[in-house]
Protein backbone atom coordinates (compact mmCIF):
# COMPACT_ATOMS: atom_id res chain seq x y z
CA UNK A 1 0.00 0.00 0.00
CA UNK A 2 1.09 3.46 -0.91
CA UNK A 3 2.13 6.01 2.35
CA UNK A 4 -0.15 8.56 2.36
CA UNK A 5 1.12 11.91 1.69
CA UNK A 6 2.19 13.93 5.25
CA UNK A 7 -0.05 16.47 4.61
CA UNK A 8 -3.46 14.12 5.10
CA UNK A 9 -4.21 13.82 8.47
CA UNK A 10 -0.98 16.24 9.52
CA UNK A 11 -0.98 18.30 12.79
CA UNK A 12 -0.09 21.86 11.42
CA UNK A 13 1.05 24.39 14.01
CA UNK A 14 -0.11 27.73 13.50
CA UNK A 15 2.79 30.55 14.09
CA UNK A 16 1.76 34.33 14.08
CA UNK A 17 5.02 35.67 14.49
CA UNK A 18 4.44 39.03 15.60
CA UNK A 19 3.45 37.49 19.03
CA UNK A 20 5.89 34.27 19.13
CA UNK A 21 9.21 35.06 20.60
CA UNK A 22 11.12 38.48 20.28
CA UNK A 23 14.88 38.21 20.13
CA UNK A 24 15.54 41.74 19.42
CA UNK A 25 14.38 43.67 22.18
CA UNK A 26 11.51 45.60 19.62
CA UNK A 27 7.89 44.16 21.56
CA UNK A 28 7.72 41.98 18.34
CA UNK A 29 8.31 38.64 17.62
CA UNK A 30 11.04 37.44 14.98
CA UNK A 31 12.04 34.66 13.19
CA UNK A 32 15.04 33.99 14.85
CA UNK A 33 12.16 33.94 17.88
CA UNK A 34 11.00 30.88 16.14
CA UNK A 35 14.40 29.51 15.81
CA UNK A 36 14.65 30.14 19.37
CA UNK A 37 11.58 28.00 20.29
CA UNK A 38 11.33 25.12 17.63
CA UNK A 39 12.35 22.81 20.57
CA UNK A 40 8.43 23.25 21.83
CA UNK A 41 7.06 23.23 18.89
CA UNK A 42 8.48 19.34 18.16
CA UNK A 43 7.67 18.96 22.06
CA UNK A 44 4.09 18.81 20.62
CA UNK A 45 4.44 15.96 18.33
CA UNK A 46 3.24 18.19 15.53
CA UNK A 47 3.69 17.88 11.72
CA UNK A 48 4.41 20.88 10.45
CA UNK A 49 3.90 24.91 10.94
CA UNK A 50 2.62 27.34 9.15
CA UNK A 51 3.96 30.56 9.60
CA UNK A 52 1.94 33.66 9.30
CA UNK A 53 3.17 36.28 7.12
CA UNK A 54 6.95 38.02 7.65
CA UNK A 55 7.41 39.45 4.51
CA UNK A 56 8.14 43.09 3.66
CA UNK A 57 5.18 45.08 4.45
CA UNK A 58 4.13 48.22 5.97
CA UNK A 59 2.38 46.16 8.33
CA UNK A 60 -1.22 47.73 8.08
CA UNK A 61 -2.78 44.66 8.31
CA UNK A 62 0.15 43.02 10.18
CA UNK A 63 1.73 41.72 7.38
CA UNK A 64 -1.22 40.82 5.11
CA UNK A 65 -0.41 43.48 2.90
CA UNK A 66 2.88 42.36 1.20
CA UNK A 67 5.35 45.40 -0.50
CA UNK A 68 7.51 42.37 -1.78
CA UNK A 69 6.40 39.15 -1.85
CA UNK A 70 9.92 37.63 -2.10
CA UNK A 71 12.16 39.12 0.98
CA UNK A 72 11.53 38.77 4.60
CA UNK A 73 10.59 41.89 7.06
CA UNK A 74 13.58 43.69 8.80
CA UNK A 75 11.11 43.83 11.60
CA UNK A 76 10.99 39.58 11.03
CA UNK A 77 14.95 39.69 10.17
CA UNK A 78 16.24 38.53 6.88
CA UNK A 79 15.88 35.77 4.24
CA UNK A 80 19.07 34.01 5.59
CA UNK A 81 17.34 33.66 9.18
CA UNK A 82 14.71 31.85 6.92
CA UNK A 83 16.56 29.74 5.90
CA UNK A 84 17.84 29.04 8.94
CA UNK A 85 14.59 28.42 10.11
CA UNK A 86 14.02 26.41 7.27
CA UNK A 87 17.30 24.09 8.28
CA UNK A 88 16.50 23.94 11.98
CA UNK A 89 12.67 22.99 11.59
CA UNK A 90 13.72 19.85 9.05
CA UNK A 91 16.72 19.00 11.68
CA UNK A 92 13.32 18.17 13.64
CA UNK A 93 11.40 16.66 11.27
CA UNK A 94 8.71 19.83 11.87
CA UNK A 95 7.66 20.78 7.89
CA UNK A 96 7.63 24.16 6.75
CA UNK A 97 4.24 26.17 5.57
CA UNK A 98 5.04 30.03 4.31
CA UNK A 99 1.43 32.01 4.19
CA UNK A 100 0.79 33.33 0.99
CA UNK A 101 -1.20 36.55 -0.32
CA UNK A 102 -2.04 36.05 -3.85
CA UNK A 103 -5.14 38.48 -4.40
CA UNK A 104 -4.48 41.67 -3.35
CA UNK A 105 -0.80 43.31 -2.53
CA UNK A 106 0.26 46.41 -0.12
CA UNK A 107 -0.55 49.75 -1.72
CA UNK A 108 3.20 50.54 -0.93
CA UNK A 109 4.15 47.06 -3.22
CA UNK A 110 5.81 48.98 -6.42
CA UNK A 111 2.97 46.94 -9.12
CA UNK A 112 0.91 49.13 -7.07
CA UNK A 113 2.36 52.61 -7.49
CA UNK A 114 3.29 52.29 -10.74
CA UNK A 115 -0.45 51.45 -11.31
CA UNK A 116 -1.74 54.19 -9.89
CA UNK A 117 0.38 56.86 -11.39
CA UNK A 118 -1.75 56.52 -14.68
CA UNK A 119 -3.35 54.93 -17.18
CA UNK A 120 -1.06 53.66 -19.43
CA UNK A 121 1.95 52.78 -17.69
CA UNK A 122 2.98 48.72 -18.10
CA UNK A 123 1.12 47.95 -14.61
CA UNK A 124 -1.64 50.09 -15.65
CA UNK A 125 -3.91 46.62 -15.81
CA UNK A 126 -2.56 44.99 -13.24
CA UNK A 127 -5.33 45.78 -10.31
CA UNK A 128 -9.20 46.27 -10.45
CA UNK A 129 -9.03 49.95 -11.67
CA UNK A 130 -12.68 51.24 -12.69
CA UNK A 131 -14.76 54.55 -13.76
CA UNK A 132 -17.20 56.75 -11.57
CA UNK A 133 -20.72 56.69 -12.30
CA UNK A 134 -21.52 59.06 -13.88
CA UNK A 135 -22.66 60.79 -10.87
CA UNK A 136 -19.33 60.50 -9.22
CA UNK A 137 -19.83 57.71 -6.77
CA UNK A 138 -18.32 54.04 -7.10
CA UNK A 139 -18.90 51.45 -10.37
CA UNK A 140 -21.12 49.62 -7.69
CA UNK A 141 -22.38 48.75 -4.12
CA UNK A 142 -19.27 46.48 -3.53
CA UNK A 143 -18.11 46.74 0.26
CA UNK A 144 -14.82 45.77 2.04
CA UNK A 145 -15.18 43.23 4.85
CA UNK A 146 -13.05 45.66 7.35
CA UNK A 147 -15.71 48.49 7.06
CA UNK A 148 -17.33 51.04 4.21
CA UNK A 149 -16.65 50.62 0.57
CA UNK A 150 -14.57 48.33 -1.05
CA UNK A 151 -13.15 51.42 -3.66
CA UNK A 152 -11.11 54.21 -3.25
CA UNK A 153 -10.55 57.07 -4.97
CA UNK A 154 -7.26 57.55 -7.03
CA UNK A 155 -6.75 61.25 -8.42
CA UNK A 156 -3.98 60.27 -10.43
CA UNK A 157 -6.04 57.96 -12.55
CA UNK A 158 -9.36 59.88 -12.21
CA UNK A 159 -10.89 56.23 -11.10
CA UNK A 160 -11.88 53.84 -8.53
CA UNK A 161 -9.72 50.75 -7.53
CA UNK A 162 -10.80 47.88 -5.77
CA UNK A 163 -10.13 46.66 -1.88
CA UNK A 164 -12.12 43.61 -0.30
CA UNK A 165 -10.30 44.52 3.26
CA UNK A 166 -8.14 47.72 3.89
CA UNK A 167 -7.64 50.50 1.20
CA UNK A 168 -4.39 49.78 1.43
CA UNK A 169 -4.66 46.10 0.27
CA UNK A 170 -5.60 46.65 -3.42
CA UNK A 171 -6.85 43.75 -5.16
CA UNK A 172 -5.12 42.01 -8.18
CA UNK A 173 -6.45 41.88 -11.27
CA UNK A 174 -6.06 38.58 -11.63
CA UNK A 175 -8.38 38.65 -15.33
CA UNK A 176 -4.52 39.81 -16.71
CA UNK A 177 -2.90 36.69 -17.21
CA UNK A 178 0.18 38.26 -16.42
CA UNK A 179 -0.61 39.06 -13.15
CA UNK A 180 -1.07 35.11 -12.58
CA UNK A 181 2.49 34.67 -14.30
CA UNK A 182 3.95 37.30 -11.45
CA UNK A 183 1.96 35.52 -8.68
CA UNK A 184 3.02 31.96 -9.46
CA UNK A 185 6.54 33.14 -10.20
CA UNK A 186 6.56 34.62 -6.42
CA UNK A 187 5.54 30.96 -5.15
CA UNK A 188 8.03 29.47 -7.36
CA UNK A 189 10.99 31.37 -5.65
CA UNK A 190 9.79 29.94 -1.68
CA UNK A 191 9.40 26.35 -3.44
CA UNK A 192 12.31 26.84 -4.97
CA UNK A 193 13.85 27.31 -1.66
CA UNK A 194 12.33 24.47 0.19
CA UNK A 195 9.29 25.34 1.97
CA UNK A 196 7.08 22.27 2.48
CA UNK A 197 3.85 23.59 1.83
CA UNK A 198 1.49 26.99 1.43
CA UNK A 199 -1.41 28.42 3.19
CA UNK A 200 -3.22 30.37 1.14
CA UNK A 201 -4.69 33.76 1.96
CA UNK A 202 -8.56 34.53 0.66
CA UNK A 203 -7.43 32.30 -2.16
CA UNK A 204 -11.49 32.76 -3.22
CA UNK A 205 -10.83 36.42 -3.55
CA UNK A 206 -8.49 36.28 -6.38
CA UNK A 207 -11.07 36.76 -8.86
CA UNK A 208 -13.41 39.51 -9.21
CA UNK A 209 -16.55 39.54 -11.91
CA UNK A 210 -15.34 41.94 -14.79
CA UNK A 211 -18.83 43.12 -15.54
CA UNK A 212 -18.74 44.39 -11.96
CA UNK A 213 -22.43 43.85 -11.08
CA UNK A 214 -23.96 44.93 -8.44
CA UNK A 215 -23.62 42.40 -5.20
CA UNK A 216 -27.99 41.72 -4.48
CA UNK A 217 -28.80 42.35 -1.15
CA UNK A 218 -29.14 39.54 1.77
CA UNK A 219 -32.41 39.65 4.32
CA UNK A 220 -31.72 40.93 7.94
CA UNK A 221 -31.95 37.00 9.01
CA UNK A 222 -28.95 35.69 6.82
CA UNK A 223 -26.85 38.34 8.29
CA UNK A 224 -24.04 35.65 9.54
CA UNK A 225 -20.36 34.77 8.54
CA UNK A 226 -17.26 34.88 9.10
CA UNK A 227 -16.59 36.75 12.82
CA UNK A 228 -18.96 39.57 11.32
CA UNK A 229 -19.89 41.93 14.12
CA UNK A 230 -23.70 42.84 13.76
CA UNK A 231 -23.35 46.19 12.66
CA UNK A 232 -20.72 45.20 9.51
CA UNK A 233 -22.57 46.27 6.31
CA UNK A 234 -20.63 43.67 4.42
CA UNK A 235 -23.31 40.74 5.71
CA UNK A 236 -25.86 42.96 4.09
CA UNK A 237 -24.93 41.72 0.90
CA UNK A 238 -24.45 38.14 -0.99
CA UNK A 239 -21.10 38.31 -2.37
CA UNK A 240 -21.70 36.93 -6.16
CA UNK A 241 -19.44 39.14 -7.72
CA UNK A 242 -16.78 39.76 -5.72
CA UNK A 243 -15.52 36.91 -4.95
CA UNK A 244 -15.54 33.04 -5.93
CA UNK A 245 -15.76 33.69 -9.84
CA UNK A 246 -16.03 30.65 -11.83
CA UNK A 247 -12.77 32.15 -13.71
CA UNK A 248 -10.77 31.21 -10.27
CA UNK A 249 -10.57 27.34 -10.67
CA UNK A 250 -8.09 27.38 -13.69
CA UNK A 251 -5.96 29.63 -11.31
CA UNK A 252 -7.06 26.56 -8.65
CA UNK A 253 -5.49 24.02 -11.17
CA UNK A 254 -2.14 26.53 -12.60
CA UNK A 255 -1.51 26.72 -8.64
CA UNK A 256 -2.00 22.39 -8.72
CA UNK A 257 0.27 21.65 -11.71
CA UNK A 258 2.99 24.02 -10.25
CA UNK A 259 3.27 22.59 -6.97
CA UNK A 260 2.85 19.15 -8.14
CA UNK A 261 6.88 19.82 -9.78
CA UNK A 262 7.91 20.02 -5.99
CA UNK A 263 7.19 16.11 -4.68
CA UNK A 264 5.39 16.39 -1.00
CA UNK A 265 4.81 20.45 -1.41
CA UNK A 266 1.17 20.75 0.04
CA UNK A 267 -1.31 24.02 -0.85
CA UNK A 268 -4.07 24.77 1.92
CA UNK A 269 -6.78 27.62 0.44
CA UNK A 270 -8.08 30.08 2.89
CA UNK A 271 -11.82 29.95 1.58
CA UNK A 272 -14.69 32.47 2.71
CA UNK A 273 -17.78 32.20 0.22
CA UNK A 274 -21.57 32.62 0.45
CA UNK A 275 -21.43 28.57 0.70
CA UNK A 276 -17.77 27.81 2.34
CA UNK A 277 -18.16 24.37 2.58
CA UNK A 278 -19.64 23.90 -1.49
CA UNK A 279 -16.75 26.07 -2.10
CA UNK A 280 -14.26 23.94 -0.25
CA UNK A 281 -15.31 20.86 -1.97
CA UNK A 282 -15.39 22.49 -5.21
CA UNK A 283 -11.42 24.18 -4.68
CA UNK A 284 -10.47 20.59 -3.25
CA UNK A 285 -10.15 18.18 -5.73
CA UNK A 286 -6.93 15.70 -7.44
CA UNK A 287 -6.36 18.48 -9.69
CA UNK A 288 -6.86 21.72 -7.55
CA UNK A 289 -5.93 22.84 -4.11
CA UNK A 290 -4.88 19.71 -1.76
CA UNK A 291 -6.62 20.88 1.28
CA UNK A 292 -9.39 23.76 2.18
CA UNK A 293 -10.35 25.21 5.30
CA UNK A 294 -13.09 27.68 5.98
CA UNK A 295 -14.78 29.57 8.79
CA UNK A 296 -17.37 26.87 9.58
CA UNK A 297 -15.62 25.90 12.89
CA UNK A 298 -14.47 29.35 13.86
CA UNK A 299 -18.08 30.72 14.75
CA UNK A 300 -19.99 31.31 17.88
CA UNK A 301 -22.40 27.51 17.27
CA UNK A 302 -20.64 24.82 19.43
CA UNK A 303 -23.24 22.85 19.61
CA UNK A 304 -22.88 19.11 18.63
CA UNK A 305 -25.65 18.98 15.79
CA UNK A 306 -23.83 22.09 14.45
CA UNK A 307 -20.44 20.37 14.34
CA UNK A 308 -21.94 17.20 12.82
CA UNK A 309 -24.17 18.76 10.13
CA UNK A 310 -20.93 21.18 9.52
CA UNK A 311 -18.60 18.41 9.08
CA UNK A 312 -21.95 16.03 6.95
CA UNK A 313 -22.11 18.99 4.75
CA UNK A 314 -18.98 18.98 3.64
CA UNK A 315 -18.39 15.72 3.52
CA UNK A 316 -21.32 14.85 1.07
CA UNK A 317 -20.20 17.49 -1.15
CA UNK A 318 -16.43 16.43 -1.40
CA UNK A 319 -15.54 14.11 -3.52
CA UNK A 320 -11.84 12.94 -3.51
CA UNK A 321 -10.82 15.85 -1.19
CA UNK A 322 -8.87 16.49 1.65
CA UNK A 323 -10.54 19.02 4.92
CA UNK A 324 -8.76 21.10 6.72
CA UNK A 325 -10.38 21.88 10.21
CA UNK A 326 -9.42 24.76 12.69
CA UNK A 327 -10.82 25.55 16.18
CA UNK A 328 -9.07 28.77 16.56
CA UNK A 329 -6.53 30.92 14.73
CA UNK A 330 -5.10 34.39 14.31
CA UNK A 331 -8.74 36.16 12.95
CA UNK A 332 -11.46 35.17 15.54
CA UNK A 333 -12.04 34.76 19.56
CA UNK A 334 -10.08 32.10 21.00
CA UNK A 335 -12.17 28.82 21.15
CA UNK A 336 -12.15 28.30 25.01
CA UNK A 337 -13.60 31.78 25.27
CA UNK A 338 -16.08 31.66 22.06
CA UNK A 339 -17.06 28.13 23.12
CA UNK A 340 -17.53 28.24 26.61
CA UNK A 341 -20.53 27.53 28.21
CA UNK A 342 -20.23 29.57 31.18
CA UNK A 343 -20.02 26.22 33.27
CA UNK A 344 -16.32 27.12 34.14
CA UNK A 345 -17.76 30.83 34.86
CA UNK A 346 -15.26 33.33 33.74
CA UNK A 347 -12.45 30.80 33.46
CA UNK A 348 -12.96 28.45 31.26
CA UNK A 349 -12.28 25.01 32.49
CA UNK A 350 -8.96 22.98 31.43
CA UNK A 351 -10.58 19.85 30.80
CA UNK A 352 -12.47 22.15 28.18
CA UNK A 353 -9.44 23.43 26.72
CA UNK A 354 -8.05 19.53 26.59
CA UNK A 355 -11.28 18.33 24.90
CA UNK A 356 -10.87 20.90 22.25
CA UNK A 357 -7.60 19.62 21.29
CA UNK A 358 -8.65 16.48 20.84
CA UNK A 359 -12.16 17.26 19.11
CA UNK A 360 -10.36 18.98 16.30
CA UNK A 361 -7.54 16.35 15.78
CA UNK A 362 -10.50 13.62 15.93
CA UNK A 363 -12.62 14.84 12.82
CA UNK A 364 -11.39 13.76 9.36
CA UNK A 365 -9.13 15.89 8.10
CA UNK A 366 -5.63 18.11 8.77
CA UNK A 367 -5.84 19.90 11.48
CA UNK A 368 -4.26 23.59 12.48
CA UNK A 369 -4.00 24.61 16.30
CA UNK A 370 -3.32 27.63 16.79
CA UNK A 371 -0.10 28.94 18.79
CA UNK A 372 -1.59 29.38 22.93
CA UNK A 373 -4.38 26.51 22.03
CA UNK A 374 -1.84 24.21 23.80
CA UNK A 375 -1.83 25.93 26.39
CA UNK A 376 -5.72 26.69 26.76
CA UNK A 377 -5.32 30.24 26.40
CA UNK A 378 -8.76 32.41 26.82
CA UNK A 379 -9.06 35.40 24.00
CA UNK A 380 -7.35 38.41 26.03
CA UNK A 381 -9.16 41.60 26.94
CA UNK A 382 -7.42 44.22 24.75
CA UNK A 383 -8.87 47.89 26.09
CA UNK A 384 -9.71 50.60 23.03
CA UNK A 385 -6.25 52.49 23.58
CA UNK A 386 -4.42 49.27 22.87
CA UNK A 387 -6.27 48.22 20.05
CA UNK A 388 -3.94 47.59 16.64
CA UNK A 389 -6.39 46.00 14.35
CA UNK A 390 -7.84 48.52 11.92
CA UNK A 391 -10.97 46.13 12.12
CA UNK A 392 -11.19 46.10 15.98
CA UNK A 393 -10.83 49.83 15.74
CA UNK A 394 -13.41 50.38 12.90
CA UNK A 395 -16.02 48.17 14.67
CA UNK A 396 -15.44 48.38 18.32
CA UNK A 397 -17.54 47.94 20.84
CA UNK A 398 -19.96 45.59 18.99
CA UNK A 399 -16.66 44.00 17.57
CA UNK A 400 -12.98 44.29 18.97
CA UNK A 401 -11.44 42.65 16.31
CA UNK A 402 -8.84 40.13 16.52
CA UNK A 403 -5.89 41.68 19.22
CA UNK A 404 -7.25 39.58 21.77
CA UNK A 405 -6.31 36.47 19.86
CA UNK A 406 -3.01 38.15 19.10
CA UNK A 407 -1.29 38.69 22.13
CA UNK A 408 2.33 37.03 22.86
CA UNK A 409 2.88 33.61 23.99
CA UNK A 410 3.40 33.42 27.39
CA UNK A 411 6.41 31.64 27.86
CA UNK A 412 6.91 32.34 31.99
CA UNK A 413 5.57 33.49 34.59
CA UNK A 414 7.24 36.50 34.54
CA UNK A 415 6.46 40.42 34.19
CA UNK A 416 7.44 40.09 30.44
CA UNK A 417 6.05 36.60 30.15
CA UNK A 418 9.40 35.61 28.62
CA UNK A 419 8.16 37.33 25.23
CA UNK A 420 10.22 40.25 25.39
CA UNK A 421 12.76 42.66 27.11
CA UNK A 422 10.58 45.50 26.05
CA UNK A 423 7.05 46.86 26.04
CA UNK A 424 5.25 44.10 23.73
CA UNK A 425 3.30 45.33 20.68
CA UNK A 426 -0.16 44.11 22.61
CA UNK A 427 -0.49 43.45 26.17
CA UNK A 428 -0.19 39.89 27.65
CA UNK A 429 -3.15 39.21 30.00
CA UNK A 430 -2.34 38.17 33.77
CA UNK A 431 -4.39 35.26 33.29
CA UNK A 432 -1.80 34.39 30.13
CA UNK A 433 1.17 34.35 32.58
CA UNK A 434 -0.34 31.83 35.08
CA UNK A 435 -1.18 29.73 32.14
CA UNK A 436 2.88 30.01 31.01
CA UNK A 437 4.99 27.33 28.75
CA UNK A 438 7.50 26.97 32.32
CA UNK A 439 4.27 26.86 34.42
CA UNK A 440 2.75 23.90 32.23
CA UNK A 441 6.01 22.30 31.54
CA UNK A 442 6.43 21.61 35.30
CA UNK A 443 2.80 20.10 35.75
CA UNK A 444 1.76 16.68 34.37
CA UNK A 445 -1.70 17.55 34.73
CA UNK A 446 -1.25 20.77 32.52
CA UNK A 447 -3.63 21.59 29.42
CA UNK A 448 -0.16 21.38 27.61
CA UNK A 449 1.34 18.28 28.87
CA UNK A 450 -2.45 16.96 27.97
CA UNK A 451 -1.81 18.20 24.29
CA UNK A 452 1.66 16.52 23.93
CA UNK A 453 0.35 13.29 25.31
CA UNK A 454 -2.73 13.36 23.07
CA UNK A 455 -0.88 14.32 20.06
CA UNK A 456 1.54 11.72 20.21
CA UNK A 457 -1.07 8.89 20.87
CA UNK A 458 -3.57 10.17 18.03
CA UNK A 459 -0.28 9.98 15.87
CA UNK A 460 -0.03 6.06 16.46
CA UNK A 461 -3.72 6.23 15.66
CA UNK A 462 -3.81 5.50 11.70
CA UNK A 463 -7.72 5.60 11.81
CA UNK A 464 -7.90 9.07 13.63
CA UNK A 465 -5.03 9.86 11.04
CA UNK A 466 -6.70 8.92 8.08
CA UNK A 467 -10.07 6.98 8.08
CA UNK A 468 -13.37 8.09 6.84
CA UNK A 469 -16.10 9.77 9.28
CA UNK A 470 -20.11 8.56 9.98
CA UNK A 471 -22.01 10.43 12.59
CA UNK A 472 -24.16 8.23 15.15
CA UNK A 473 -27.30 10.28 16.61
CA UNK A 474 -26.93 11.38 19.66
CA UNK A 475 -29.19 14.16 21.83
CA UNK A 476 -27.47 17.27 22.73
CA UNK A 477 -24.34 17.45 24.26
CA UNK A 478 -23.37 14.25 22.99
CA UNK A 479 -20.96 14.38 19.94
CA UNK A 480 -20.52 10.78 18.41
CA UNK A 481 -19.03 9.38 15.44
CA UNK A 482 -17.15 6.67 14.14
CA UNK A 483 -13.78 6.42 12.53
CA UNK A 484 -12.90 3.77 9.74
CA UNK A 485 -9.47 2.90 8.26
CA UNK A 486 -10.16 -0.89 6.59
CA UNK A 487 -10.73 -3.13 9.38
CA UNK A 488 -10.26 -0.83 12.16
CA UNK A 489 -13.53 1.32 13.09
CA UNK A 490 -13.41 3.28 16.57
CA UNK A 491 -16.00 4.83 18.15
CA UNK A 492 -15.38 8.77 19.04
CA UNK A 493 -17.37 9.80 21.73
CA UNK A 494 -17.68 13.76 23.83
CA UNK A 495 -19.65 15.30 26.32
CA UNK A 496 -19.47 19.01 24.95
CA UNK A 497 -20.88 20.41 28.36
CA UNK A 498 -19.32 21.23 31.74
CA UNK A 499 -21.75 18.22 33.34
CA UNK A 500 -21.55 14.94 33.19
CA UNK A 501 -23.57 13.35 31.48
CA UNK A 502 -25.17 9.54 30.38
CA UNK A 503 -25.71 8.29 26.89
CA UNK A 504 -27.33 5.25 25.64
CA UNK A 505 -25.09 3.20 23.64
CA UNK A 506 -26.54 1.85 20.55
CA UNK A 507 -27.69 -1.68 20.31
CA UNK A 508 -25.09 -4.26 19.24
CA UNK A 509 -22.15 -2.49 19.48
CA UNK A 510 -19.09 -4.65 21.00
CA UNK A 511 -16.76 -1.55 22.44
CA UNK A 512 -13.35 -2.62 23.99
CA UNK A 513 -12.46 1.16 25.17
CA UNK A 514 -9.03 2.64 24.13
CA UNK A 515 -6.70 4.59 26.27
CA UNK A 516 -3.76 6.42 26.18
CA UNK A 517 -5.42 9.73 24.99
CA UNK A 518 -4.55 10.94 28.62
CA UNK A 519 -8.17 12.51 28.68
CA UNK A 520 -10.79 12.68 31.01
CA UNK A 521 -12.64 9.32 30.12
CA UNK A 522 -15.88 7.99 29.81
CA UNK A 523 -16.49 4.20 30.80
CA UNK A 524 -19.55 2.25 29.59
CA UNK A 525 -21.70 0.80 32.01
CA UNK A 526 -24.40 -1.55 31.24
CA UNK A 527 -25.71 0.22 27.83
CA UNK A 528 -24.64 3.68 28.77
CA UNK A 529 -21.49 5.50 28.43
CA UNK A 530 -20.60 7.70 31.15
CA UNK A 531 -19.20 10.58 30.38
CA UNK A 532 -17.53 12.99 32.72
CA UNK A 533 -17.72 16.89 32.07
CA UNK A 534 -15.76 17.10 28.90
CA UNK A 535 -14.97 13.92 28.75
CA UNK A 536 -14.25 11.78 25.83
CA UNK A 537 -14.29 8.49 24.84
CA UNK A 538 -12.56 6.22 22.57
CA UNK A 539 -13.38 2.46 21.88
CA UNK A 540 -12.48 -0.05 18.95
CA UNK A 541 -15.77 -1.40 17.88
CA UNK A 542 -15.02 -5.55 17.47
C1 LIG B 1 -7.21 36.45 5.65
C2 LIG B 1 -6.29 36.53 6.84
C3 LIG B 1 -6.58 37.80 7.59
C4 LIG B 1 -6.32 38.97 6.66
C5 LIG B 1 -7.14 38.85 5.39
C6 LIG B 1 -6.67 39.81 4.36
O1 LIG B 1 -8.52 36.26 6.00
O2 LIG B 1 -6.41 35.39 7.62
O3 LIG B 1 -5.81 37.91 8.75
O4 LIG B 1 -6.64 40.16 7.33
O5 LIG B 1 -7.05 37.58 4.83
O6 LIG B 1 -5.43 39.41 3.84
Amino acid sequence: MATAPWWRGAVIYQIYPRSFLDTNGDGVGDLPGIIARLDHVASLGVDAIWVSPFFTSPMADYGYDIADFRDVDPLFGTLADFDRLLAEAHARGIRVMIDQVLSHSSDQHPWFTESRAGRDNPRADWYVWADPKPDGTPPNNWLSIFGGGAWTWEPRREQYYLHNFLSSQPQLNFHNPAVRTAMLDNLRFWLDRGVDGMRLDSINFCFHDAQLRDNPAKPAHLRVGRGFSADNPYAYQYHHYNNTQPENLALMEELRALFDRYPGATTLGEISSEDSLGTMAEYVTGKRLHMGYSFELLVEDRSAAYIRQTVENLESRMSDGWPCWALSNHDVQRAVTRWSDGTGGDAPTDDFARQLVALVCSLRGSVCLYQGEELGLPEADVPYEKLRDPYGIAFWPNFKGRDGCRTPMPWTGDADAGFSPVEPWLPVPDAHRARSVAAQDADPDSVLNAARRFLRWRSAQPVLVGGDIAFIDAPEPVLAFNRTLGDERVLVVFNLSGAAVSWPLPAGMTLRALDGHGLAAGAVDGGELRLPPHGVFFARID
